[in-house]
């Protein structure tokens, strides 16, 4: 797929079909996301964990399903998000995965030298996966909501599940799997405000 097409067909799958994806196609993504630009070129403070286990997927969501548990509360969390995304608050225990075959978790070796770019390491390193999965005919999301959670509720953080080298934290991850449904439409314009400094 030529790289402007798959910038213009990436988008945010959030409805997967439980059909996995290939190995060939988890060594690309794979692959990809060793491609991404890190920060002073540290590629031993990153750590990708692959589950392809639903029940540790949904073990990872308990502290969302908490922290979500009313919608007051998952207004004051996700704002306007909160009535857009499949996401519902009360007695419902959605999959934030969204029922993804394959959730590629990025995680960092916790460091102080240059406060915040482990953050951009890992987004770099989701982006470049979630593009390879476009150009792949993949569907794929950022995920941020359930780990986020796990960082804001210690008490129902299941971060031990993904069994990391010492000293790392899962920062984000990839879902990816095949799209339940082909998506239709025009892309969404999005823009974006943009000043110049000319001479
Ligand atoms: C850093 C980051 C975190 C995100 N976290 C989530 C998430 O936890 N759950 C989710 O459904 N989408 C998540 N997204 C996807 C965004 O909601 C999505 O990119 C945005 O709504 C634009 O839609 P599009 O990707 O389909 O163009 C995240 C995106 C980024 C860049």
């Amino acid at each position: 797929m030529e790289f402007e097409e798959v910038l213009l067909r990436r988008r945010s799958t959030r409805r997967f079909s439980p059909a996995q994806i290939t190995e060939a196609q988890l060594k690309k993504l794979l692959e990809a996301a060793e491609r991404a630009p890190v920060g002073s070129a540290m590629y031993q403070d990153i750590h990708l964990t692959v589950v392809r286990d639903q029940t540790v997927l949904l073990r990872l969501c308990e502290a969302a399903w908490e922290r979500f548990s009313s919608a007051e509360k998952l207004r004051a969390v996700a704002g306007k998000v909160a009535e857009k995304t499949p996401v519902r608050s009360g007695k419902e225990k959605p999959n934030l995965f969204y029922g993804a075959p394959t959730v590629i978790f990025v995680s960092h070796r916790r460091q102080t030298l240059q406060p915040g770019i482990e953050w951009a390491n890992a987004a770099s390193v989701v982006s470049q996966m979630h593009l390879a999965a476009t150009a792949m005919g993949l569907g794929s999301c950022y995920m941020w909501g359930a780990l986020e959670s796990m960082r804001m509720l210690p008490q129902f953080d299941h971060t031990e599940l993904l069994e990391l080298p010492s000293d790392f934290a899962p920062l984000m991850a990839l879902a990816v799997g095949y799209p339940a449904e082909a998506e239709t439409g025009a892309p969404p314009q999005r823009t974006f405000s943009i000043n110049y400094i000319d001479p």
